[in-house]
């Protein structure tokens, strides 16, 4: 049988500024996705990347006083450094300035203009320079911009323009028959809510008289396209569209990740762009909120735009990782502050997860010089002491979960099982039967079903936290030499623990934080340098 395949990416970023907290959790939220696949058997590729032509990165560049491509070069190496600090790994880096890409993208154009779907026509309309895309009256809000909160200019102009209304009933259709097209709901129906009215013909050209950094349109020299139709072409040119190995297996089982500022490209110009290429239609939208840092948007001049970098270095990788697939809950907005981060790691970390792994161990040390007994199924049973069923019901929901990209309610699922086995080791007080020799297989039996319910957390946990993962798995004696994660299948049979395994003395997993809000916490570095798994 071929093994299942799943084709995940992110946005590709623009390469007007240096990447924020916004990134890093898109960035993070894909990689977490595709780590869960794998674990679900199945064969993965990653995409991300940066966006790099459009009027925005002209004036970036040239408000450093250098060329689009030099600025494009420098800040797309920040995106692609970042990704090995959040220990994201992405299996391409693709950018738009790639030669393979412009081929791709000249390729789709021709393709859609010889079918008659592109045609040229002078135009009239509102343009806003900051989006660098027209606009419909009924998009603005009291006239102005929805992002730039300015009135758009009048330009009159002759441009190439895409028959995206041609298609409006079969995207209507296509959303509709497809439940699982747009996920979460809300943003399905957000966009069925906009095509009740009628679509515009998309403008997908730019003389070049007004802007020069772009792919020249492959039927008049004189223009390039709109930023949009070349940055959403990088999902299948990254494949090597339209012969390449990658695309024949990886393509249409995508699922995009993108946040709901660009849902509209997505959910309407792409699967539109695709239908009159004569390509398949993706799988689906994963649609998450936005980062808000204190309470606002973050932004330059309220000096709040968060560096992952700072952050990450500050508490450690999969402490924030942690913390930003537990507190969003997918869709909705989640707010960043330095508390919260620190309140999670002391709360959910330091405390539940890691007091249970060193209480295990430290008991184990105790009773039996931290070798590993075994169970005695008869004593088990009897005493009501396995702790199984709770692993196979907390495999089944992180199951569930995050294959809707319920990051949240995924973890929420370990932490269920974590607090059953914190409740497991206060009711069955394994300090008191350590007093009376004859207790010692009861004993034994309980540490067993801890240290394999310390197995399994392990193991889910490893999208979320694969540094954490690997460390647990050493210490258990269980580390996967090549792949470095158990598949759910693996994880779900219980009693993998090695009988006569030495375990070693606790090392402490999350060191608690002082909540001393003076020192910049961002700034001073509270763990190790990070080396990538
Ligand atoms: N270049 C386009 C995307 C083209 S994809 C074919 C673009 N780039 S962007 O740099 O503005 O990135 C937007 C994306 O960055 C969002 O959709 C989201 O994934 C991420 N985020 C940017 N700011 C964010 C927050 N404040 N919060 C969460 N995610 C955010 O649009």
């Amino acid at each position: 049988m071929t093994q299942k395949k799943q084709f995940f990416t992110t946005p590709i970023y623009y390469v007007n500024a240096k990447p924020h907290l916004g990134h890093a959790y898109t960035s993070i939220a894909a990689d977490v996705a595709t780590r869960f696949k794998q674990m679900d058997g199945y064969e993965t590729f990653f995409l991300t990347g940066t966006d790099e032509h459009g009027d925005k990165i002209v004036q970036a560049a040239q408000a450093q006083e250098t060329t689009p491509k030099a600025y494009a070069d420098k800040i797309s190496k920040l995106f692609q450094n970042l990704l090995p600090i959040l220990n994201v790994k992405n299996n391409h880096f693709i950018r738009t300035t790639d030669p393979d890409h412009i081929t791709v993208v000249k390729t789709i154009l021709s393709k859609i203009y010889d079918s008659g779907d592109i045609y040229f026509s002078s135009y009239e309309g509102l343009y806003c320079f900051g989006c660098e895309r027209f606009y419909q009256e009924r998009e603005l809000f009291d006239g102005k911009c929805p992002d730039h909160g300015v009135a758009p200019t009048v330009i009159k102009e002759s441009n190439y323009f895409f028959r995206m209304s041609k298609y409006q009933e079969w995207l209507i259709n296509h959303i509709k028959t497809n439940p699982d097209f747009i996920r979460p709901a809300q943003y399905r129906n957000e966009l069925l809510s906009f095509l009740k009215e009628p679509l515009e013909d998309l403008c997908i050209s730019r003389p070049k008289s007004r802007l020069t950094w772009g792919i020249t349109l492959p039927f008049d020299k004189d223009y390039v396209t709109y930023v949009w139709f070349d940055a959403l072409v990088n999902y299948v040119s990254a494949l090597g569209y339209p012969d390449g190995e990658l695309f024949k297996q990886f393509w249409p089982t995508t699922r995009h990740f993108v946040a709901k500022d660009i849902i509209k490209p997505h959910g309407i110009f792409w699967p539109i762009m695709l239908k009159a290429a004569g390509i398949p239609i993706y799988d689906g939208l994963n649609v998450h909120g936005f980062w808000n840092v204190k309470g606002s948007k973050m932004s330059k001049s309220i000096g709040n735009v968060t560096d992952p970098v700072k952050v990450t270095n500050g508490y450690g990788v999969d402490s924030f990782r942690y913390f930003l697939m537990r507190e969003m809950v997918f869709g909705l907005d989640a707010n960043f502050t330095e508390e919260t981060i620190i309140s999670r790691i002391n709360a959910d970390l330091a405390n539940d997860l890691g007091n249970l792994f060193s209480r295990i161990l430290s008991m184990n040390t105790r009773y039996f010089k931290g070798v590993v007994k075994g169970a005695d199924k008869n004593i088990e049973k009897e005493k009501k002491l396995s702790l199984s069923s709770d692993a196979s019901q907390a495999i089944d929901d992180f199951k569930k979960a995050m294959e809707l990209c319920e990051f949240n309610k995924g973890i929420g699922a370990i932490w269920q099982f974590i607090s059953i086995m914190n409740k497991y080791i206060d009711s069955n007080k394994p300090w008191a039967l350590a007093k009376e020799n004859a207790n010692i297989p009861i004993l034994e039996t309980i540490l067993y079903n801890l240290i394999e319910g310390l197995r399994v957390v392990s193991c889910l946990i490893y999208p979320i936290m694969p540094q954490t993962s690997l460390k647990m798995q050493k210490t258990l004696g269980m580390e996967k030499e090549n792949k470095g994660f158990y598949t759910l299948k693996e994880v779900s049979d219980w009693g993998q623990i090695k009988k006569g395994w030495i375990l070693p003395k606790p090392d402490s997993l999350f060191p608690r934080i002082d909540g001393d809000k003076s020192k910049p916490r961002e700034t001073a570095p509270q763990t190790k340098p990070f080396k990538p798994d």
